[in-house]
């Protein structure tokens, strides 16, 4: 009994931490919902989303609210760009990788070895290239606000992988990409898409062997605790489309949209500047936790590189040659 006293307190505790951003706004302003997949308190994409809440509820005193919603308790990865379209929910944040629907041009991000670490990716996403990319999608209705660094990624897996050999014939979750399909397959894994929501469980219960992920994610998901170790490949970025509707931008206010464009521009830099520190700083608590992480060698890493550069070829028509080698030059 004490048990389910204490796992029904716990569950309380949590739902009002993630509702707590839910409940600010007040009858009659225009509010303004955030939703997003991530959860605890140091993850890089929950600090910038509060942040910008917080902002824009304290400057804008009333004339624009924003309600946060973490760890997909509003909407989960496979529903939410559907309801920005419906109007459903105002703001969102996912990562480049899921909008494979959409638009083909994002799988640049998602190219294996494409950027040496995240000031590549921010020197690529601030070019006219990148800026371009913010308004890839204004055909379908949605606006690019800005990109929100996350971090690199790593593989974790239920036995360490030091050699992409070590992969061979082992199930990996991944976002929905086909980058990321194509990925795997060249290590000779097997790719399982999958919510951002089910994947703890899915290692858990051995429906997968392994994932990709940044600090933060691995750290705040827990997915080191289901997992005998992670391999410090910096393989791919993780980053973010900070978006919102044409059809919600367009309906606020000059005045309004003015204001609540630049809060929004300011929490970008501010996030990006701080988004390294969050990330070494989950690394840590990755390994204070008992986490084990695998650090590779100049050639253990060499062979990974190897294993993944034939995908580029693969995507080259889709992408498009001179983004790909603009990205690259970053
Ligand atoms: C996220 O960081 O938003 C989720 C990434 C993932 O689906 O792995």
């Amino acid at each position: 009994m004490k048990k389910i006293t204490t796992a029904l307190t716990a569950l309380t505790l949590a739902f009002s931490a993630s509702m707590a951003m839910a409940s600010e706004c007040d009858p009659g302003e225009v509010v303004a919902k955030l939703s997003h997949v991530t959860g605890g308190t140091t993850h890089p994409k929950v600090v910038a989303a509060n942040s910008l809440a917080e902002r824009v509820n304290k400057e804008m005193n009333g004339k624009l609210c924003i309600e946060v919603f973490p760890s997909s308790t509003l909407f989960g990865d496979s529903k939410e760009l559907e309801a920005l379209l419906l109007g459903d929910v105002q703001i969102l944040a996912p990562s480049l990788s899921k909008f494979g629907s959409y638009t083909r041009q994002y799988g640049v991000f998602d190219l294996p070895f494409m950027f040496k670490d995240m000031d590549a990716a921010i020197r690529f996403t601030n070019s006219d290239s990148g800026k371009d990319l913010l308004n890839a999608m204004n055909d379908v209705g949605f606006v690019g606000l800005g990109y929100w660094m996350s971090g690199m990624k790593y593989f974790s897996g239920n036995k360490a992988l030091i050699l992409p050999t070590d992969a061979e014939g082992m199930k990996f979750r991944v976002q929905a990409s086909d980058v990321a399909k194509a990925m795997i397959a060249a290590m000779g894994g097997s790719p399982q898409p999958m919510a951002f929501s089910e994947v703890y469980g899915a290692l858990q219960t051995g429906v997968v062997d392994g994932q990709e992920n940044t600090w933060s994610n691995i750290y705040t998901k827990k997915f080191f605790e289901v997992q005998n170790s992670v391999t410090e490949t910096s393989h791919q970025l993780l980053a973010y489309l900070f978006m919102t509707s044409n059809e919600f931008l367009d309906g606020l206010e000059p005045d309004v949209r003015k204001q609540f464009l630049q809060i929004a521009d300011d929490v970008t830099q501010e996030a990006n500047q701080n988004v390294k520190a969050k990330e070494l700083a989950n690394r840590e608590n990755i390994l204070k936790a008992g986490g084990t992480i695998n650090v590779l060698t100049d050639e253990q890493r060499a062979a990974w590189v190897d294993a993944m550069k034939p995908v580029w070829k693969q995507f080259e028509k889709d992408i498009g040659a001179q983004l790909i080698k603009t990205a690259a030059g970053a």
